[in-house]
């Protein structure tokens, strides 16, 4: 089977409008002038900026999808400060869920979490989950049990038809802006364990796109890209330049076209 990719750049609490338009128009620059996106259409690229630079990059996008970092799990109502699905219509195609900030720093749990992948799946955004462990998980030779926690709670009530509709994205926490990436191997492993486990909850298991995301650069994108179950890249500082950020999808061009 040819492999697809997902490139993907999680901005985080980065860019303000002009700057977010900026890259994406610098970006779609780079893509249009390369003779290697024009020949295969197997690499899709995707950028979620904050949500104020959302409507400014509406008509401007391009060949890159939109996604929105976060979605609320109610329509409307005193929720301050969340975001609702309605809001983001026509602004994004994808949404992350249960990113490892929004689990660790502000306490996101997983009930909450498949609430929200019930919501974004109702109103046609492509859910893109965040899983993985911690470095103490890790340590402790929990990582599998970990994973299955994440996957069965987040997961929990969908069909196959809606688990076939998202993306799941392997980061483990203790790789997330530390400059220590997963090996190839690790990440492969953990990779190959997901797919095991959405055997079990849809026969499409193979065509979900599993990225992983923790530190990818440059230099270990061709290394990482290459695993079997590996279809993507969820990248967080590297994604923040053009230029680095090019040259992951560069390289995710050339291990297609192998
Ligand atoms: P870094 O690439 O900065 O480690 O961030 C990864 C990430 O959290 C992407 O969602």
């Amino acid at each position: 089977m040819q492999k697809k990719f997902i490139i993907a750049g999680n901005w985080k609490m980065h860019k303000t409008v002009e700057e977010s338009i900026d890259f994406v128009k610098t970006l779609n620059n780079k893509i249009a002038e390369n003779p290697d996106y024009a020949r295969n259409n197997r690499v899709e690229i995707l950028v979620f900026p904050p949500f104020t630079s959302l409507h400014a990059l509406k008509g401007i996008s391009g060949k890159t999808q939109i996604g929105s970092q976060n979605i609320f799990y109610e329509e409307k109502g005193a929720f301050t400060a969340e975001i609702s699905p309605l809001m983001l219509k026509n602004l994004a195609t994808y949404t992350l869920i249960g990113h490892s900030e929004r689990r660790h720093i502000f306490g996101e749990a997983d009930i909450n979490i498949n609430k929200k992948i019930k919501t974004a799946l109702k109103h046609s955004f492509t859910p893109l989950l965040c899983i993985g462990e911690t470095l103490e998980e890790r340590e402790a030779g929990n990582t599998f049990t970990k994973i299955k926690a994440q996957i069965d709670q987040d997961l929990e009530g969908l069909s196959s038809e809606a688990i076939n509709k998202m993306v799941v994205a392997y980061e483990p926490v203790w790789a997330i802006g530390t400059g220590k990436t997963a090996t190839p191997e690790q990440a492969q492993e953990v990779h190959a364990y997901i797919r095991e486990l959405l055997e079990k909850k849809t026969a499409a298991f193979q065509d979900i796109p599993l990225l992983y995301g923790g530190s990818v650069k440059p230099e270990n994108a061709s290394d990482i890209l290459s695993q079997k179950d590996i279809n993507g890249a969820l990248i967080g500082g590297a994604s923040l330049q053009v230029e680095p950020f090019f040259a992951i999808i560069s390289s995710s061009f050339k291990i297609v076209d192998q």
